[in-house]
């Protein structure tokens, strides 16, 4: 299976010109990558401008009085088909609890998306999974993201972060797209795909620098 590239741009870039700026430099120079596929979460005002296939978060609920949230239909819409859930920042931020995270993988089950659970524990996975059938796995994808090495610059040893992968394989008993971020850089890519065996990386900062996100899929894609 081709590696599984998820840039997570968090709340970046400020404006629409500079998002485009990005978006367009990225674009024209994977046109021809067929080694891996790449997905962009970009925030949810730039996903219709953009066409991208990612997006960072989603609602549980499917309609009505919510102010500010967004539908897992209103992303299949406009053409998403990856949405991270659970992601620490807003485990933090937004004080998301594991119920809450469980709803929303559900909902965007339902409506056909991919989820990319984000864990950093092995204990969440039974939380955030309850309910959610061995049949329902197969459009799951789990991204380990070990709290101390998010936007850190200090990326977790692969050693590491490979028996953190087959621990999650083994809870889950089935075989799933697990994939690796942390402070992933061009440098050290490759290593959590070839020495690791993840999937896929999920780069946060080093998504917005144009030359070293291109460098990360060319560097995974060659291995
Ligand atoms: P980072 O972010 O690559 O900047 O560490 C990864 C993430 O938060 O998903």
């Amino acid at each position: 299976m081709k590696p599984l590239i998820v840039a997570n741009w968090k709340m970046n870039p400020q404006t629409l010109a500079d998002t485009k700026k990005l978006f367009n430099s990225v674009k024209k120079r994977i046109k021809d990558t067929k080694k891996a596929e790449v997905v962009i979460c970009a925030p949810f005002v730039f996903l219709p401008i953009l066409k991208v296939k990612g997006a960072q978060d989603c609602f549980w609920e499917e309609k009505g009085a919510y102010t500010g949230e967004i539908s897992t239909k209103m992303l299949k819409d406009l053409g998403i088909e990856y949405v991270i859930i659970g992601h620490s920042e807003r485990r933090k931020y937004q004080k998301e609890t594991d119920e809450m995270i469980n709803k929303k993988i559900k909902a965007a089950i339902v409506e056909g998306l991919k989820p990319i659970l984000c864990i950093d524990k092995i204990s969440q996975l039974e939380r955030d999974l309850k309910g959610v059938s061995l049949k329902e796995f197969r459009n799951l994808i789990i991204a380990y993201e070990p709290l101390f090495a998010i936007g850190s610059g200090q990326p977790c040893p692969p050693e590491k972060a490979e028996r953190m992968r087959i621990l999650i394989q083994k809870k889950l008993k089935k075989r799933i797209r697990i994939v690796y971020g942390g402070s992933v850089n061009s440098q050290n890519a490759k290593e959590y795909i070839e020495k690791a065996g993840f999937q896929g990386l999920l780069p946060g900062g080093a998504s917005l620098k144009a030359k070293e996100f291109i460098k990360i899929i060319k560097n995974v894609s060659r291995s």
